[in-house]
């Protein structure tokens, strides 16, 4: 079996190729760049790859995420139609995202950027904030990672809410589904988390209309992808004061330009998209057992639905 690498936008190409290398007993582990003979290729484990380099690959079987999103290869307007995308997801990356949305729901919860903000004045202010069960977040998008999260804010003591498209049940989340119960979970959010993959019906979801439905001064966290952002509609928000803070992992450019406003805005966090980044030689395991798996079997767990997008 042969299999590509390819991150362009990293420095890590050659990295994962002699480590999956080492995971992958004879099988043939290249660089994308190097793979001379493009029909040779079975599978392609990619990041962020651009437009058109995975049509060269005419016998691919599957295409891997190295990442829970498979937004970044379905961006590839050229990208093969009917090959499979695996999605790399696992215990370790469940781990970061729920320790993540713990910290910044926590960081806002406790009025942290207030308290900073006193000590650096020198002055002893005391903020009493209510008891979790008397603050509600929200989380959007309740699969691996949401439905994660959102347990893990439930134990921390907040009234929980749940949004995903199908109906679930989730141990003390109350859980909204689909558009008839986008308004219903929003009224009465005081922490927006937003954990959903990135599709043309998720695009913009985070916007003006959305941030009015929200308690004023209400909180939001971003930890999906930058393009659910309407980032206009959230600065506005932010200096009118219908949204206290935002905290924010993923951005529509990637590195956020250091021009760009979120950088210096009172109001704002940024975190340069580590929310839950998988540890590499975890993740490494993960994809060689998918496509071991893969080769045997014609298929894994991890397979996405590229038809609607995650
Ligand atoms: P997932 O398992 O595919 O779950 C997606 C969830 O979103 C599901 O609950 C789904 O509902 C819901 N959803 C999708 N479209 C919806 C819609 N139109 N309306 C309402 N709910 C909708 O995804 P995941 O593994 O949890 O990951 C979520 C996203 O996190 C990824 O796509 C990626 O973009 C992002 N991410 C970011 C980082 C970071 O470091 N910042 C790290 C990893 C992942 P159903 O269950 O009903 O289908
Ligand atoms: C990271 O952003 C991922 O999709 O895993």
């Amino acid at each position: 079996m042969r299999v590509a690498v390819y991150l362009p936008a990293e420095d890590k190409t050659q990295w994962w190729v002699d480590m999956l290398q080492g995971l992958l007993p004879g099988w043939d582990v290249v660089s994308l760049d190097a793979a001379a003979d493009p029909e040779t290729v079975d599978f392609a484990v990619v990041w962020r790859p651009r437009t058109g380099d995975l049509a060269r690959f005419r016998n691919l079987r599957a295409i891997v995420s190295i990442g829970a999103g498979i937004d970044h290869v379905l961006a590839d307007s050229e990208l093969p139609s009917d090959v499979p995308i695996i999605r790399t997801v696992g215990a370790d990356l469940t781990q970061r995202m729920r320790e993540y949305v713990a910290l910044h729901v926590l960081r806002h919860h406790r009025d942290m950027p207030r308290q900073l903000l006193a000590q650096a004045q020198n002055d002893w202010h005391a903020i009493v904030v209510p008891v979790a069960p008397n603050r509600t977040v929200g989380v959007m998008g309740l699969g691996n990672l949401g439905a994660a999260a959102a347990t893990t804010l439930a134990q921390l003591g907040f009234a929980t809410r749940g949004w995903s498209k199908s109906e679930k049940t989730i141990d003390g989340v109350t859980c909204f589904a689909g558009q008839g119960g986008f308004d219903t979970f929003l009224d009465g959010c005081d922490i927006l988390v937003n954990l959903l993959p990135l599709t043309d019906q998720t695009r913009g979801l985070l916007n003006a209309s959305l941030f009015r439905k929200l308690p004023k001064g209400a909180c939001v966290i971003n930890c999906a992808r930058g393009p659910h952002l309407v980032e206009d509609d959230l600065v506005a928000a932010l200096d009118s004061g219908q949204i206290k803070q935002a905290t924010l992992d993923v951005f529509h450019i990637e590195p956020l330009p250091t021009d760009h406003p979120f950088w210096s805005h009172p109001a704002v966090t940024v975190t340069p998209h580590v929310a839950s980044q998988i540890d590499a030689a975890t993740g490494g395991r993960l994809i060689a057992n998918n496509l071991m798996t893969f080769a045997k079997t014609g298929t894994c767990d991890d397979v996405a639905d590229a038809e609607r997008g995650y």
